[in-house]
């Protein structure tokens, strides 16, 4: 989520959630993630038994590599087909494409199309609009019984009022995303976990929105 020098129309606020402006981020040779995996997922993923794992939004592919290294089997979805070959070569540059494949999908209108996995997981993929709700109902269905989705996102807070109102009104907390999980789950983890990220060369403290929940059937 990049900030902006001038007011956008209401058409480019709303662009800025539309895959044209993630091919366009992930068109350069810059890298734009660190390449780390994030801390929610180690958190919560690394006393899990290893099977088969879908990260949805996997931008440049930092948690599937981290997640096939610890012995899961990863498919790594995302909405930009530049995001997704990035993600390939670097996934093959760390030894573990054996390990991982690939799928272009829109988180708003995923379908699971008969696929489940024991992990499903998304990390700051933030659709607009209150969206959210309805893709942690999505993703929900592609967990099969016994498998877990972990759904992590930004808390709203004072550290992000250099976006624009669209992105931040994207922003939830882990209690929003409640409506949206099928009754077929248990709630393990439903808060906002403290977390300092670098900006600009200086540490603020933010908050990750953290869901961890159990399929029971
Ligand atoms: C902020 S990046 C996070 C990338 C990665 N999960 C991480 O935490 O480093 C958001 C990613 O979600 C993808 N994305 C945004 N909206 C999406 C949607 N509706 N469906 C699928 N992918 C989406 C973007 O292309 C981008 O790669």
């Amino acid at each position: 989520m990049g900030g902006h020098g001038h007011q956008l129309t209401d058409e480019e606020a709303a662009a800025m959630f539309e895959p044209p402006s993630w091919e366009e981020r992930y068109s350069g040779e810059e890298k734009i993630w660190s390449g780390n995996p994030n801390a929610q997922l180690v958190a919560e993923v690394s006393g899990l038994t290893p099977g088969t794992a879908l990260d949805v939004g996997c931008g440049e592919g930092g948690d599937v590599i981290w997640l096939a290294r610890q012995g899961w089997t990863v498919t790594g979805a995302d909405f930009s087909a530049n995001g997704l070959a990035r993600a390939a070569r670097h996934a093959a540059e760390a030894g573990v494409a054996d390990r991982t494949d690939w799928w272009q999908v829109d988180a708003r209108t995923f379908a699971a199309d008969g696929r489940s996995f024991d992990l499903v997981t998304t990390h700051f993929l933030h659709p607009p609009d209150g969206g959210m709700v309805e893709v942690t109902s999505r993703l929900a269905e592609a967990v099969a019984p016994g498998g877990h989705l972990l759904v992590v996102g930004h808390a709203p807070s004072e550290v992000f009022t250099h976006l624009t109102a669209s992105q931040r009104r994207a922003m939830f907390l882990a209690e929003d995303l409640l409506p949206g999980l099928p009754d077929a789950f248990e709630v393990l983890v439903a808060e906002q976990r403290p977390r300092t990220m670098t900006r600009d060369g200086k540490t603020v403290n933010v908050h990750d929105s953290t869901l961890l929940a159990q399929r029971t059937a």
